[in-house]
């Protein structure tokens, strides 16, 4: 039998994307690839990108650039660049980087084994459009191999909001949800394939409504369904708008066993104002209101978000509006970033925030943050919660997992075993970690 070709994929962004690379190794592997950990010696490089922020897509030239080099020593090797980028700018990337062959935007995926086919003719192959066929139709004849604890599983995707900062809309296109049955089943598969954890993904995931005719669902229905699969013992959902918080989701937080107690809710601003410009249709006040709902059916939730800060014409009185909603909220974890300006998007033609105030800004609300997030997993010591074991830790005989509120925990037992959920007391509170004990068998 012919040895597999080598597949290397590199991966950055969202956790879309990581869902997105699994896919397109499977599709591959009908071509006959098999992934490996090295660009060196691969016959083909995929670069999965992202557009979110300017600096992301200038990663994806300069790795280009690299990978120029490599090809002159493996005359064989293909170039590819799909995701974000390739969709937002894939005439350009033929343009300006000659090594690369192949350029697939992410509704296009399911096309990736004509296109590779393509490339070994010596032909150069780009596609970014929005097909009328379902690419996860395409993509669901899927191998059958064991899997890890953890698996992500993509139930919708694209975006209607138009956030003026936003590429989402435009490179992820128009929200559509997968139909209802076909996640079931998926979800069923990566449990007979070893999964405990499945991590629910959409870029507007609560936005969620099912599809043909299951098309009235609600996200808090087909996370219902799913908790009736046995074998399944955790549902995650990321990432979610404040406006598609509807009342079964919410309840759901306290009476869905199985749905985790961990909650990414970005409000981006706490100014009102900047809220406004930003096209994000709910205020301060009225994301707070709702905080209070979801602590109301889970008083333990962990709360995370994402902020922005030096929006156009932000001022340090929208900033302060800022830092006091995050001490209204008190965060677990969140993700922060500066203002970076996206062609295309209404905000890009505003008044800018000079690049000094914006990284003064940030440093100031990841110290707010920081300290909150701190706060929060050292409160977990003394307390026992479950744990779902991943893999070996950095020291030896050292297990590490998640905890139910998705901190990291790690314990030092040797009848821990990975994909077991095991019950743990919190002893200890790290950089970065927890660590525990098992006090269960
Ligand atoms: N500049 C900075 N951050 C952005 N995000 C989205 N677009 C931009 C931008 N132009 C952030 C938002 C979003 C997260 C995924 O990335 O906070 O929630
Ligand atoms: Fe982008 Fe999220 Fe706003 Fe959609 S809701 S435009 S994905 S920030």
């Amino acid at each position: 039998m012919e040895s597999p070709k080598k597949l290397y994929i590199k991966t950055y962004g969202c956790q879309m994307n990581v869902y997105d690379s699994e896919r397109m190794a499977e599709a591959l592997g009908a071509r006959g690839y098999a992934q490996t950990d090295t660009p060196e010696g691969a016959d083909m490089i995929l670069l999965n990108t992202c557009h979110i922020r300017e600096k992301a897509a200038e990663k994806v030239y300069s790795e280009l650039g690299r990978l120029k080099l490599l090809k002159a020593t493996q005359p064989d090797l293909k170039i590819g660049v799909a995701g974000c980028v390739a969709q937002a700018e894939g005439e350009e990337i033929m343009r300006r980087q000659p090594a690369v062959d192949l350029v697939v935007g992410p509704q296009s995926y399911h096309r990736l084994p004509q296109m590779e086919a393509r490339t070994r003719t010596g032909a150069r192959a780009l596609d970014t459009d929005f097909p009328e066929e379902d690419k996860f139709a395409h993509l669901d004849a899927r191998p059958k191999a064991p899997r890890g604890p953890t698996a992500f599983l993509t139930v919708q995707e694209g975006c209607d909001k138009f956030c003026a900062f936003c590429v989402v809309p435009y490179t992820r296109g128009a929200e559509v949800s997968r139909p209802v049955a076909r996640v079931l089943d998926e979800a069923r598969d990566l449990v007979d394939r070893g999964v405990r954890e499945i991590t629910l993904l959409g870029q507007n995931v609560n936005a969620y409504h099912g599809a043909g005719e299951a098309c009235d669902w609600s996200l808090a229905r087909l996370i219902r369904a799913l908790a009736e699969i046995d074998g399944l013992a955790r549902i995650r959902f990321t990432t979610s708008h404040p406006n598609d918080m509807d009342d079964d989701l919410i309840a759901a937080h306290g009476d869905c066993a199985k749905l985790m107690p961990y909650l990414h809710l970005p409000v981006q601003s706490g100014s009102d104002r900047i809220l406004k410009r930003m096209n994000r249709a709910h205020t301060a006040d009225s994301y707070i209101r709702l905080i209070e709902r979801i602590r109301a059916a889970r008083p333990d939730i962990l709360l995370s978000g994402d902020f922005i800060v030096g929006f156009p014409e932000e001022t340090e009185a929208d900033f302060q509006a800022t830092l006091d909603l995050i001490s209204e909220v008190g965060y677990g974890s969140a993700y922060s970033f500066k203002y970076s300006t996206r062609p295309g998007t209404p905000a890009a033609e505003r008044d800018q925030v000079p690049e000094d105030e914006k990284a003064d800004r940030l440093k100031r609300l990841q110290a707010l943050i920081g300290r909150q997030q701190r706060a929060r997993q050292d409160a977990m010591v003394g307390k026992t919660v479950g744990v779902l074991f991943e893999k070996p830790g950095r020291e030896a005989g050292q297990m590490v997992g998640k905890s139910d509120h998705l901190h990291a925990v790690h314990v030092s037992d040797p009848t821990v075993t990975p994909g077991q959920l095991r019950t743990v007391r919190i002893v200890g509170s790290g950089s970065n970690s927890l660590s525990g004990e098992c006090v269960a068998p």
